[in-house]
């Protein structure tokens, strides 16, 4: 099948198939980054812009990197030392990158639809712009989606990651449901394998859609999907408001940061208290499958969502791994938007 995506705004309508090109081309790329010269040539020549308009430590630098191995020239926008302080619009700010040749467009925004917008206006503008979604709100963050799908397919299977590898595995998603757009991208792409995904949270931190579901039983795919799903998948995912059901024999278990600059109301007791019933520790992995792995997107609040020791703990921690295919992935991903073949 070939790449027919030109943005990548959401894994919502994502297909299988799509997943699996990602995964392999990812797959390649890992190995060009294990070579003693890391780079290939294949963006030369091309522009890709980096717009971050929230702050970020790993998404942008991986992003930057990712495409100078590429060989592409990158530009990177700060927005306090921008003319957006000086009160010009977003997509103007989008098209003086398109006016020095930009093609493609990576973004990040504290509010859901701005990639979209921006997209619909290149689309709109006829230029053959690709956007990328950095992660929009609390809306999307498709690229740590697929980072964390490669990370546990390369784990099943170092040189043929494939989706189908998740199928029949349980994948726990713990803590901050509301607020995390990484959540969201997981619950598609972990759904789409195959893997039965439990969501664990305190209510005032589940989505208030998914409020009235607690039970251990799939949520039905009408509650989850857009309103004309492009593929009709058999999702598996299911609620708790515990955490004790969710890690249960689970293979992975994924922490989510607390996202306190996002709460805007009085979600928790205390820190501590969440810790005491929703921290991620070493005894509370023993009711998960014996070879269980934990990820985490990052930032983290050591200590809260998950114990220090167990954070630094290879046996269990896939956190370094996380950020190691964050390259590969997004290599991929700037490689096929970019019109590469696979
Ligand atoms: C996440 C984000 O920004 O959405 N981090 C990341 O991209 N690695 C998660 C978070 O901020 O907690």
């Amino acid at each position: 099948m070939p790449w027919t995506r030109h943005h990548i705004l959401s894994l919502a309508d994502f297909s299988p198939a799509e997943y699996d090109i990602v995964l392999q081309t990812a797959s390649s790329f890992r190995e060009v980054l294990s070579r003693r010269t890391k780079k290939v040539p294949t963006l030369q020549g091309q522009v890709v812009a980096n717009l971050f308009f929230e702050s970020s430590t790993r998404t942008r630098s991986s992003f930057e990197l990712a495409a100078k191995r590429l060989s592409a020239d990158t530009l990177n926008f700060a927005p306090g030392t921008s003319s957006l302080s000086k009160g010009e619009t977003i997509l103007d700010t989008a098209k003086t990158y398109l006016a020095m040749g930009t093609d493609m467009m990576v973004i990040r925004h504290k509010e859901a639809g701005v990639p979209q917008a921006i997209a619909a206006e290149m689309d709109r503008l006829g230029v053959r712009v690709g956007v990328l979604n950095a992660g929009d709100g609390q809306h999307e963050h498709p690229s740590q989606a697929l980072l964390d799908l490669f990370t546990i397919c390369t784990l099943l299977d170092t040189d043929n990651p494939q989706l189908s590898l998740l199928k029949g595995k349980k994948v726990a998603i713990v803590g901050d449901i509301l607020h995390s757009r990484v959540a969201r991208s997981n619950i598609w792409s972990l759904t789409a394998s195959g893997a039965e995904v439990h969501l664990a949270a305190p209510a005032t931190l589940l989505p208030k859609e998914f409020s009235d579901y607690v039970k251990e039983e799939p949520l039905k795919e009408e509650s989850t999907s857009p309103s004309s799903p492009v593929v009709a998948l058999d999702r598996r995912l299911f609620i708790h408001w515990s955490l004790a059901p969710a890690l249960q024999n689970a293979d992975f278990v994924m922490t989510l940061r607390l996202q306190k600059e996002r709460m805007t109301s009085y979600l928790l007791p205390s820190l501590r208290e969440y810790h005491q019933q929703f921290g991620i520790t070493r005894d509370r992995l023993k009711l998960c499958h014996p070879e269980v792995k934990v990820l985490h997107p990052g930032p983290v609040n050591r200590g809260v969502e998950i114990s220090s020791d167990l954070m630094d703990d290879p046996q269990f921690s896939l956190i370094s791994q996380q950020v190691t295919s964050g390259v590969a992935v997004r290599m991929a991903l700037l490689y096929l938007m970019g019109g590469g073949k696979v």
